[in-house]
């Protein structure tokens, strides 16, 4: 059975008894307190928790999930992949235990000639949490499962929630049978390996707060209501139903693998260490083909790390196969080709995704070469040294700021015929991780605070009245200080403040938080910042300027007029520049973020060059014959699927509910799903003053631009210096750059004549010095400082020069000199000279010493320098006693 039939035989089948079929969300959450969606519950987790009502009493899904905390496990183990696919079924305080547990049993065993998933009851066991002896009734009862075929484990095994403060609850789960070739009897408390979870049934009904690991958390109290949160695992019932051994196998996972044995050369099933190197690529292959299409880039934090990793780990298990070359391009495709019927985004994103893995492929191989080096000359040290260990240090440093993995590491020290200082390389990793946990912690908290947000959210959504209004009159529902809910704030205190209805813009969608105040009878507050903390929840941080507000007032939101219309121009002049964008490049330019403020705006967009200068003056043209051409501004709101139709383009890894908001600018010319401010008609825009073209990060681009009276101020900045230019050269404007041009060039003949007349002075310089030699010892010397010079080299052309007199005789020229405050010694010897003994390179190397550095040369010739310019009388003196001996 292929993975898209059991997919679809679940949604059938939970469909079919009153389930609404939610889409998967995007792997991507927008729940602050996880980094990716881990569970199949995850979207739902306001509905569980009852901070937003459910809308609907039942649901299910397959939802994409990412998992990365078992990352060293993939590839040994049948089961743990980074990415999977969880099918859930989930009731909001509708059916409970006993529904959850009669679904499942149905869709296990109902043959698949009925469209069930027909396994054998006899291969089936299930675990239920210590205590529940509800759940095991139920088994006996519904399914007829006896005594021995069910049993009681701990919390470890049976409760579940995410690791995050949040819903939780009791479980139970199914187990498959593998059989007795697999491992022990005795059922799952045995053996897990043998004795295959396949699906979990949570019976949700507790807030948690405080999760300190998975079996130590406190728990706050009851959920309104009891809920059914179920998971089943699609890759692993898509093996044991493909007959296959594990989940790298099966139809959505195995031709990454036999791409990674066709580009290695390598059989699967030949050796242990290949065939789990061929998973984890195949695995991680996916993983990253999936975060990337959800809007993933990699990037040194957060997920963006996370798919770095992955990726790094892909090119190190291709190294380990043999393969150095690039791999990415056919390995992805694999990917793509083998996803694309389950997710057809896949394909629509190619173009840009395997852009950033190439990019990233292409960057790492770079990175390894140049670890290489590094490691190349550590191995070197060690074993001049006489050493036979590589310290615990370089490896760190290797591993830390170059993305070098141990094992890398390991494998060229032992080629090398060196061990590594392992326990100081892992003294310092946990080191490292400790700092990182206290770092997540501290986050933590701060997160676990969202309950104080929660709690206000329960009230209601906060109604933005902003599109129509500058200011409102409304209620304050609540206020909260450092964290807790306080019942009034004074002059002078920094407090949040929650509304029932608000004019004021809460930062979202690449838009900056409006500036306004909040005033009441006898108060008066200044809005610092406005955000949305949780989904339906603005909150206001404000500082109380005069009075005391208090929990209840009636209080007035009151938006800066101006600062909203260049907030609204900055707004519309982003999709401006986004549609020139991409009718100047084409549909490639995808943008990646955006930010704007009151007369600024930047765009970042995926594109792998530099933009020329004619690309960016039509780019900023279009966008200002659209500001001419007076395009009126239309919002609307209909439900996503009219507005993916009508073409509107939308952000990835953006969430969008049932319903959006569409903004065009001229009908079709400029189409996007937005909830933005913006101004009536594009002429309001004023002005686009595209200022700069840069490089974010591989294979992305960021274009600046200022907006409206502050485009014009930039503009007018600009004038008043060419206006300065063309009066003090007296030059016509449009004659500037030429005259610039001649200026420069006069200057640098001028610069050259200077220099020829200097270096002709010297060498006038030069009979007086070769006059000047007196003999010392067995030879002629002329031991002179010459002072300032302004080059080492014009030095050395006079020494040469000297010499050159002297040619016929014993002589030894040492000349000395600073260059830029740094002092020089040059000491030449004639050929007579060394004859009778006496070498440059000596000579040099002594005064060199003097001067507090180093010197050297050859026989004939030789230079030192040092740092110490007062010195130099001492080393001219040094030369001159070693020439006596
Ligand atoms: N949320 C439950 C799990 O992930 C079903 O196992």
């Amino acid at each position: 059975m292929q993975t898209a039939e059991i997919q679809r035989r679940w949604l059938n089948f939970f469909g079919d008894r009153g389930h609404t079929v939610v889409p998967s969300a995007s792997l991507v959450t927008d729940d602050p307190t996880l980094l990716f969606t881990v569970a199949g519950m995850v979207p739902f987790i306001p509905y569980f928790t009852g901070v937003v009502p459910a809308p609907f009493p039942r649901a299910t899904s397959v939802q994409k999930c990412i998992r990365t905390l078992d990352i060293e496990e993939v590839g040994k183990t049948t089961r743990h992949g980074t990415f999977f696919q969880m099918n859930g079924n989930f009731s909001f305080g509708d059916y409970f235990k006993e529904g959850a547990i009669s679904y499942a049993w149905e869709l296990l065993t109902t043959a698949e000639s009925d469209g069930g998933l027909g396994f054998e009851e006899r291969d089936l066991w299930v675990t239920v949490y210590e205590d529940d002896d509800e759940a095991i009734e139920l088994w006996k009862r519904i399914a007829g499962l006896p005594e021995e075929r069910i049993q009681r484990l701990g919390k470890s095994d049976n409760y579940w929630h995410t690791g995050q403060p949040g819903p939780g609850g009791p479980c139970s789960e199914i187990y498959f049978d593998r059989g007795p070739q697999y491992g022990a009897d005795g059922g799952p408390a045995v053996d897990d390996s043998r004795y295959l979870e396949i699906w979990n049934l949570v019976f949700m009904q507790y807030l948690l707060k405080e999760v300190r690991s998975k079996t130590d958390f406190d728990i706050a109290g009851e959920l309104p209501k009891k809920n059914i949160d179920t998971g089943m695992g699609m890759e692993r019932v898509a093996f044991l139903k493909q007959g296959v051994d594990n989940m790298y196998e099966i139809d959505q996972v195995r031709p990454v693998l036999d791409m990674a044995a066709e580009l290695s050369g390598r059989r699967y099933g030949a050796q242990h260490d290949d065939d789990v190197r061929m998973r984890v690529i195949a695995d991680h292959v996916r993983s990253s083909l999936m975060l990337m299409t959800d809007g993933v880039a990699p990037s040194n934090e957060g997920r963006g790390y996370i798919l770095r990793r992955l990726l790094r780990r892909v090119v190190r298990a291709m190294r380990l196969l043999g393969v150095d070359a690039p791999s990415f391009a056919e390995l992805f495709d694999a990917s793509r080709l083998a996803m694309r019927d389950a997710y057809p985004e896949v394909d629509a994103e190619y173009e840009r995704t395997s852009r950033l893995a190439l990019g990233e492929e292409e960057t790492f191989l770079r990175t390894l070469a140049s670890g290489t080096t590094i490691l190349d000359v550590a191995v070197e040290d060690t074993k001049k040294a006489g050493g036979d260990k590589l310290s615990g240090d370089t490896a760190f440093l290797l591993h830390d700021t170059f993305g070098f993995p141990i094992d890398l590491t390991l494998e060229v020290a032992e080629e090398a015929g060196l061990s590594v200082d392992r326990s100081a390389f892992d003294a310092l990793m946990s080191e490292q991780r400790a700092r990182a946990k206290a770092d997540a912690k501290s986050k933590k908290a701060g997160l676990a605070d969202l309950s104080v947000y929660s709690e206000l959210r329960a009230l209601g959504e906060t109604v933005f009245t902003g599109y129509d209004y500058l200011e409102t009159e409304s209620r304050i529902l609540g206020l909260i200080k450092d964290g807790v809910s306080v019942t009034a704030a004074r002059a002078g205190e920094t407090v949040e403040v929650i509304l029932a209805e608000t004019a004021l813009y809460a930062e979202s969608g690449g838009q900056a938080a409006d500036k306004g105040s909040i005033v009441g009878d006898g108060f008066e507050l200044e809005v610092l910042d406005v955000q949305r903390p949780v989904k339906g929840l603005v909150s206001h941080t404000v500082r109380v300027r005069s009075g005391e507000v208090g929990v209840g007032r009636p209080a007035t939101s009151v938006v800066d007029r101006e600062y909203r219309h260049s907030a609204a121009q900055a707004h519309s002049a982003t999709h401006l520049i986004h549609a020139a964008l991409r009718q100047t490049l084409g549909q490639d330019a995808h943008q990646s973020g955006s930010f704007n403020k009151a007369g600024y705006m930047r765009l970042d967009f995926s594109w792998n060059q530099a933009l020329s200068h004619e690309t960016r003056s039509e780019i900023e043209e279009i966008a200002n014959n659209a500001v001419r051409d007076n395009l009126e501004v239309v919002t609307r709101i209909l439900p996503l699927d009219e507005a993916r139709k009508a073409g509107a383009m939308a952000l990835f890894g953006e969430k969008y509910g049932d319903t959006v908001r569409m903004v065009d600018i001229g009908g079709p010319w400029s189409r996007e799903l937005c909830a933005g401010t913006h101004v009536r008609t594009s002429a309001e825009v004023g002005l686009v003053n595209l200022v700069s073209e840069s490089s974010v990060g591989s294979a992305n681009r960021r274009v600046e631009a200022l907006v409206g009276l502050d485009a014009f101020r930039d503009l007018a900045a600009e004038r008043a210096i060419v206006s300065q230019l063309t009066s003090s050269l007296k030059t016509p404007r449009e004659q500037l750059p030429d005259r610039i041009a001649d200026l420069v060039s006069q200057l640098k003949a001028a610069e050259k004549k200077i220099a020829a007349f200097e270096a002709s002075k010297l060498q006038g310089r030069v009979p007086e010095l070769a006059q000047a030699a007196k003999r010392v010892g067995d030879v002629l010397a002329v031991i002179e400082d010459l002072g300032e010079l302004a080059s080492v080299d014009e030095l050395r052309k006079l020494v040469t020069a000297v010499r050159e007199r002297l040619q016929a005789e014993a002589a030894v020229v040492a000349l000395a000199a600073r260059v830029e405050g740094k002092p020089s010694v040059i000491v030449a010897t004639t050929a007579g000279a060394r004859d009778a003994g006496v070498k440059a390179g000596p000579l040099a190397k002594g005064a060199a010493a003097v001067l507090g550095g180093g010197g050297g040369g050859k026989d004939d010739m030789a230079q030192g320098g040092g740092s110490d310019a007062s010195a130099l009388p001492a080393a001219l003196e040094s030369v001159r006693s070693a020439l006596l001996g």
